[in-house]
């Protein structure tokens, strides 16, 4: 397993914060801070109305935006869901698709999931896939069983070709939010097991240079931990990324 083969990329999943006029200073403050450190890819994730303006304020410097969910259709009738041509002329390059909060609030499945990523890779997105098991799972000892179900399912028909757009994010739903982070043993325990079944799927070649973040309260202070661990290729970021100052040592972290 080398991690020379693989981009490491730092995310942040702003969620719903930030109004536009706040997307801008922080995407400005974001790429001010981490000019130079380019020892990994850096991908701010943003509300749909902010991409337009954050897109805007990213010209030119290495911070990339993308979005936190797209629709599998391509059009139509579909009120409140945004297609995945809709991003690309905006300016997107990535789009974060089955966040566990989107699995649980809004009853995403791994069918629909597998649709939105298959989507945006058509579309020529980069598509940043979250898993990961809740607690009860854990406790139950079957996050091996979980991970890998997903993985599959949540993979299901996509090409070795599209495998080099896709960055998987191993997010334990138990620490998202909580101040609860995996362990860096834990983490790289089930980014090991995911890259296992994308070998299993792939072949090695592609595992081996399919980036798995981790997610899950990572922050400034954990980050470079976490980072270590060979088959830890980055960071999808939460509460951290909306402090700039936060993300920036995160990126630091990774360099
Ligand atoms: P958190 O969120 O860093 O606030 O735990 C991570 C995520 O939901 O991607």
């Amino acid at each position: 397993m080398k991690k020379e083969v693989r981009k490491t990329v730092i995310a942040g999943n702003w969620k719903m914060n930030m109004t536009p006029s706040e997307a801008v200073a922080a995407v400005k403050e974001t790429a001010s801070l981490t000019a130079g450190k380019d020892g990994c890819d850096i991908v701010l994730c943003v509300p749909f109305v902010d991409i337009a303006p954050a897109v805007e304020a990213a010209k030119g410097t290495n911070v990339k935006i993308g979005a936190q969910n797209v629709h599998f259709e391509k059009k139509g009738a579909f009120t409140g869901e945004v297609s995945a041509d809709m991003l690309t002329e905006t300016g997107v390059g990535y789009v974060i698709v089955g966040h566990s909060e989107r699995r649980q609030y809004f009853g995403e499945t791994d069918e629909t999931v597998n649709k939105r990523a298959k989507a945006a890779l058509d579309a020529g997105l980069t598509v940043i896939l979250c898993l990961g098991e809740v607690l009860e799972q854990r406790q139950a000892g079957i996050t091996r069983e979980i991970v890998s179900m997903q993985t599959k399912l949540d993979l299901a028909g996509f090409t070795a070709e599209e495998m080099k757009r896709v960055i998987i994010a191993y997010e334990p739903v138990w620490a998202i939010g909580t101040g609860l982070t995996a362990t860096p043993d834990q983490a790289e325990e089930v980014c090991a097991i995911i890259r296992g079944v994308v070998a299993e799927l792939y072949g090695g070649e592609v595992a081996e240079a399919t980036t798995i973040q981790y997610g899950g309260s990572m922050n400034d202070g954990n980050a470079k931990e976490l980072l270590a661990k060979t088959d830890v290729d980055g960071g999808l970021i939460g509460g951290a990324s909306l402090v700039p100052e936060k993300f920036a040592r995160i990126v630091e972290a990774a360099q």
